[in-house]
C-alpha cells in the first residue's frame, strides 16, 4: 500500500518525505488557499518545489468546470512536471476531460468521489487514480470504508487497473481500515501518518530496555 501525504504544506512534506515512507503527495484548491498560494505563478511554482522535495505523484487540481478549461489547465500542469497527475472533479466535463488525458497518457486522478457509480464512470473513462472521501461521507453518517470495500470488488470483478486512493483520511484508524479494505494508496494528514507509530507497549517496552542497558553500562 502506498502513502500520499493530502497536504499544500512545504514543512510538513518535507517531514513525511524524511521518513522515507512517503510516495507522493495530493493537493486541492482549499489546501493550496491553506498556505496562502495564489495567483497563477505562484500556484505553478508551489507544485514544482513540491516536485522538487518528493519523487512520487503529486496531484494538482484543475480550478475550471468546462470540459475545454479543463483540458488548457490540465495539459499546462502536466507540462510542468512529470510527476505532475492531473486532478479532476467527477463531474459530466470532468469524465471527459479524463478520457482525453487517458488518451495521451497524462496520468489524472479523478476527485470528489462518493459512490460506486462515480467510481465505476471514472475507471471507464481511463482515470489513474480514483478518490473516494471517506471523511466527508462519515461525516454524514455514512460509512465511507464500506465505499473502498465496494469500489474495490467492483474493480477487481471487472478488471480495471484505476488505482483506489483512500481521501479525505481523519485518522489512523481510517489508513488500516481503508487497507483492510483494498485501497491501493491512502493520502494522509502528516499526524495521521505519525500515529501508525503509536504503541503504549512500544513506549514502555523501549523505556525497560534503556533502564536495564543503563543499570549496567552507566554504574
Ligand atoms: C483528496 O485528494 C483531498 O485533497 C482530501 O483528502 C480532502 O480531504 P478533506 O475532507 O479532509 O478536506
Amino acid at each position: 500500500m502506498k502513502f500520499f501525504i493530502d497536504t499544500a504544506n512545504l514543512e510538513q512534506i518535507k517531514e513525511a518525505q524524511s521518513l522515507g515512507i512517503l510516495d507522493g503527495v495530493t493537493t486541492n484548491p482549499s489546501l493550496m488557499a491553506k498556505e496562502g498560494i495564489s495567483g497563477k505563478e505562484n500556484i505553478l511554482q508551489h507544485y514544482l518545489n513540491i516536485c522538487n522535495i518528493v519523487e512520487g505523484p503529486v496531484s494538482a487540481e484543475v480550478i475550471s468546470t468546462d470540459y475545454e478549461g479543463m483540458i488548457k489547465e490540465g495539459e499546462e500542469l502536466a507540462a510542468l512536471h512529470p510527476q505532475i497527475v492531473v486532478k479532476i472533479p467527477i463531474i459530466k466535463d470532468g469524465i471527459k476531460a479524463i478520457k482525453y488525458f487517458s488518451s495521451k497518457s497524462i496520468p489524472t486522478n479523478c476527485t470528489l468521489v462518493f459512490s460506486v457509480g462515480q467510481a465505476l464512470l471514472a475507471a471507464k473513462a481511463g482515470a489513474t487514480y480514483v478518490s473516494p472521501f471517506i471523511g466527508r461521507l462519515d461525516d454524514i453518517s455514512s460509512d465511507g470504508v464500506d465505499l473502498i470495500r465496494k469500489i474495490y470488488e467492483m474493480y477487481d470483478f471487472y478488471g480495471f487497473e484505476t488505482q483506489i486512493l483512500a481521501a479525505s483520511i481523519r485518522h489512523t484508524m481510517h489508513i488500516i481500515q481503508s487497507m483492510e479494505a483494498g485501497a491501493d494508496v491512502a493520502t494522509c494528514p502528516l499526524s495521521a501518518i505519525l500515529g501508525l507509530l503509536k504503541h503504549p507497549l512500544t513506549d514502555s517496552g523501549l523505556e525497560t530496555f534503556l533502564k536495564d542497558f543503563n543499570k549496567v553500562n552507566n554504574k
